[in-house]
């Protein structure tokens, strides 16, 4: 059995829905996923068959941790099947849906030591009423100027969960998962 290691970063638990469905995804094809929030545990990816990294944007960045764990572990990351995915709400723009049309996803891949087999970038999801209240001035200040939703009791979730479960089967093939 394939063992995977799966580790992100979330703020507000967007990121852990898309992992926990990019886990069970993986694990319906046999494989043995160890979701791993970063903010918890910087695991090394040693010891695995293969390595997915996902982190959500917040005020125009992935969080530093992401960084750090993803240089530190380059090395590692680079040996085994590996991908990551970013999650950030300027995604949801069809202009600015992939690795290299995503401004943060691109600036991300272009500064860090990894380069990763697969990449790619889902549109997050707005919920006004979970944010905090200095969060919630800056959201709506944000998704008013681009021409989002921004109204207080606003709950969008803009991720097209088949492009998530296409992009775990992308995955699941590119570490021949089902093939042992
Ligand atoms: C305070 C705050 C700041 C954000 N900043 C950005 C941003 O600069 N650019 C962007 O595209 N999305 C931004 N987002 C959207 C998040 O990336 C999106 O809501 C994502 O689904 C959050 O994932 P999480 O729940 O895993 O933290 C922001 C969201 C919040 C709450």
């Amino acid at each position: 059995m394939k063992k995977i290691l799966l580790t992100y970063w979330t703020t507000d638990g967007h990121a852990r829905s898309i992992s926990e469905r990019i886990a069970a995804r993986l694990e319906s094809k046999g494989a043995a996923v160890d979701a791993v929030c970063l903010r918890d545990e910087q695991r090394s990816p040693a010891g695995y068959d293969a390595v997915m990294v996902g982190a959500s944007i917040r005020y125009g960045f992935h969080h530093p941790e992401v960084q750090r764990y993803v240089n530190r572990y380059a090395r590692e990351l680079g040996s085994i099947p590996n991908a990551f995915f970013s999650i950030n709400l300027s995604a949801r723009k069809p202009a600015k849906n992939t690795p290299e049309t995503n401004p943060y996803c691109r600036k991300f891949l272009h500064k860090i030591q990894w380069k990763p087999d697969l990449a790619t970038v889902f549109p997050g999801k707005v919920d006004f009423p979970k944010y905090r209240f200095f969060d919630r001035i800056m959201m709506h200040m944000i998704m008013s100027i681009s021409g989002g939703p921004h109204g207080k009791d606003t709950v969008v979730d803009f991720t097209d969960w088949e492009a998530v479960d296409d992009f775990a089967d992308r995955f699941a093939e590119s570490c021949s998962l089902g093939k042992d």
